[in-house]
């Protein structure tokens, strides 16, 4: 089969890396979307496995151009080898060249192609939790259609139940994040502004090999849901992956911050995350805190979106590049700003890379020792 793996635009070439890593044939990178060949254990692993993904889907039909009609499509598509009947369907169409009324009318037509194509017996005015989604993606005469393997997207590990916090960085964007600056658990790792401690939780996790949804719940997978689903392959899966991780990290990761409810959630979720006694938590100011020997420094500096918070957050990214010259000199700096605020760091970045948060154009500038 061909999966199509969703990520973040400008993370692609992350997800490109983890996918080699677990073996992925074939690749293929376009915007926000990697493409590979796998058989469904591979399948199973880039689920489980991916940090840096939203979602996993399963290509039933790709054209780059010259794409059929869509209801052509589906009607053709051998919708009882992968749906079961007893699972309700989905459909979302995706096409920046019709309006929002005229996908929801075509998505509910092509729905009752798959329904009957599958034989689905829907029970009458329920709504199924499990239910199945397909994609179809329509860009001028490029059409995909994919079944999503994820249910809910894998930024959702299973451990962040609270978040109260006013910005979260989502668990995958952090973990790609951190691959790019090469985090891989060598180094003591800090983040001096952490949040609710996503950063801190992830480069834990990247350093012990711990699977990123390891934790989620059985049947949480939409995979888990669909005709053919292998349980013996899944479990062969998920007992790799618990035999690959390490029992404790070379370091144990910290975050400060200066807001303490911030600071209790992220200890909170580091418990849910099971790795509660492998991270470490304290109040601090990225202005004045001591981090002792050099590592890798993550930060996710505050974005000053309103206007009343503009001016703190500039300033305070020019202090970071300040402390980065002074005394991160020999740290494998990596530091996320809106774009606009690039420039206020300072300094000459080895490398940047240019990165979606939400609505957010952002900057992912890497500093290395060696710059
Ligand atoms: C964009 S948020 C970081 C979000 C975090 N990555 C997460 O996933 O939850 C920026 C954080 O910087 C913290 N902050 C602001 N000024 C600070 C300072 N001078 N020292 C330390 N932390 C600070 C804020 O309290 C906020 O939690």
């Amino acid at each position: 089969m061909r999966l199509l793996v969703a990520v973040p635009p400008g993370l692609e070439a992350i997800t490109r890396g983890e996918l080699e890593r677990i073996g992925a044939g074939a690749i293929d990178v376009a915007h926000g979307a990697v493409f590979c060949d796998a058989d469904a254990t591979l399948a199973y692993r880039a689920n489980l496995e991916l940090r840096s993904a939203s979602r996993v889907l399963e290509v039933l039909f790709h054209a780059e151009r010259d794409a059929p009609d869509v209801h052509a499509v589906f009607a053709t598509l051998p919708w009882a080898e992968r749906l079961r009947a007893d699972r309700d369907v989905v459909v979302h169409v995706q096409d920046a060249g019709v309006d929002n009324t005229h996908a929801e009318r075509e998505a509910a037509a092509l729905r009752r192609v798959a329904v009957e194509g599958a034989r689905v017996v829907r029970k009458a005015a329920t709504s199924d939790p499990y239910a199945i989604t397909i994609n179809v993606h329509r860009h001028r005469d490029r059409l995909t259609v994919a079944i999503d393997t994820s249910g809910s997207p894998l930024h959702r590990r299973g451990w962040r139940r609270s978040s109260t916090h006013k910005a979260p960085l989502k668990e995958n964007v952090a973990a790609a994040l951190l691959l790019a600056l090469g985090v891989d658990g060598s180094l003591p790792f800090v983040d001096p502004c952490c949040g609710s401690g996503t950063a801190v939780i992830e480069a834990t996790y990247i350093a012990l090999d711990k699977a990123p949804a390891i934790h989620r719940k059985k049947g949480e997978f939409a995979f888990e849901w669909l005709r053919g689903f292998d349980a013996r392959a899944w479990r062969g899966v998920q007992d790799a992956a618990r035999a690959r991780r390490k029992p404790a990290p070379l370091h144990v990761a910290r975050g400060f911050d200066l807001d303490e409810r911030a600071l209790a959630e992220a200890a909170h979720d580091a418990e849910q995350a099971r790795i509660g006694h492998q991270v470490k938590f304290a109040p601090g100011d990225l202005r004045a805190v001591d981090l002792g020997g050099p590592g890798h420094l993550f930060a996710n500096l505050p974005y000053g979106v309103r206007l009343e918070d503009h001016g703190r957050a500039r300033a305070l990214a020019q202090q970071f590049g300040d402390r980065l010259r002074s005394d991160w000199a020999s740290w494998h700096v990596g530091v996320l700003v809106p774009a606009t605020l690039l420039a206020d760091l300072g300094g000459a970045p080895t490398r940047v890379l240019r990165v979606r948060n939400g609505a957010l154009e952002c900057a992912f500038a890497i500093f290395t020792p060696n710059r």
